[in-house]
């Protein structure tokens, strides 16, 4: 595969498939130049794998960024731009995330109000705090139209967050889950209308339902598979994408 972009980061990427994207984009042959792998606690055990792998690849960077924190966000912004000198960042992959497990019955406020500070707002702080470098990206370009190579957001969502197709394979409501992915994806559309004169592609992903932390072990498809797939459809976005819900093949869902 060639090179997806020059600069790229990607948040909760110490395990599941945010790990796995750093380690596959470190395997292109053309891989790029900067990788700003973030997590929310690199030091701990859980950003061992992250670390290792970071050792072995100088061009991984991996920077300190918990999505809800204000203070973090900017934080990394700093440690972002000293290490791209003066360019842009091209690709913004938000994967971090959580889910939730409740029904009406069980469903609590703090559980609903957490769920959308990580799910949602935080991508929207991510995104205000990043998108001087995205627009430094995109305005530095030497290519017409949009593209993860020139500038985008990536915003990993989810089908369960689809009103039209989310109910298909997966009865359970997981009210904080599925509400906090069907307010990712306005987030996106919102986001792809506003930047669209900056030529910035903004596009929601569904990675399939993956066996990580998250998806569990009963999950069909391996995190290799989708990060794979992923990465696939990411090189292949342009502007008929941008405000879009597509799946870890490509294809597009209703939102
Ligand atoms: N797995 C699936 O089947 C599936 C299906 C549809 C959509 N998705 C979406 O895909 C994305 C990745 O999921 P996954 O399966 O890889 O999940 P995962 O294995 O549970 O990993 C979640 C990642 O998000 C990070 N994270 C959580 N809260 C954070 C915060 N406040 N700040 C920064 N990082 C935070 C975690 O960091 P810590 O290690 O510090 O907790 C971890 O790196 C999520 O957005 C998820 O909703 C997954």
């Amino acid at each position: 595969m060639a090179r997806l972009a020059r600069s790229i980061l990607v948040t909760g990427s110490n395990r599941g498939i945010g790990l796995e994207f750093v380690r596959q984009l470190t395997e292109t042959p053309d891989c790029p130049e900067h990788l700003f792998a973030t997590c929310r606690n690199p030091d701990g055990p859980r950003g061992k794998a992250l670390r290792d792998l970071a050792d072995k690849h100088p061009n991984i960077h991996v920077v300190q960024l918990e999505v809800e924190n204000q203070a973090s966000v900017k934080a990394a912004l700093g440690t972002v731009e000293s290490y791209l000198e003066g360019k842009g960042l091209n690709l913004l992959i938000n994967n971090a995330g959580v889910d939730t497990f409740d029904t009406l019955q069980t469903v609590e406020q703090q559980e609903m109000l957490s769920t959308f500070n990580i799910n949602v707002v935080g991508p929207i702080l991510v995104v205000k705090e990043f998108l001087p470098l995205l627009k430094r990206a995109a305005k530095g370009a030497e290519t017409e139209g949009m593209s993860c190579g020139k500038a985008a957001i990536i915003n990993i969502s989810s089908k369960l967050g689809s009103i039209g197709e989310g109910f298909e394979e997966v009865q359970d409501l997981f009210y904080a889950y599925r509400a906090s992915k069907a307010a990712l994806n306005m987030v996106t559309a919102c986001l792809a209308r506003e930047l669209k004169v900056d030529e910035i592609l903004c596009t929601a992903i569904h990675p399939g339902w993956v066996k990580t932390d998250m998806g569990t072990e009963k999950a069909p498809l391996t995190v290799e598979s989708s990060a794979q797939g992923i990465l696939k459809v990411l090189a292949g976005l342009s502007a008929s994408s941008s405000g879009t819900l597509v799946d870890w093949e490509g294809r597009r869902l209703l939102w």
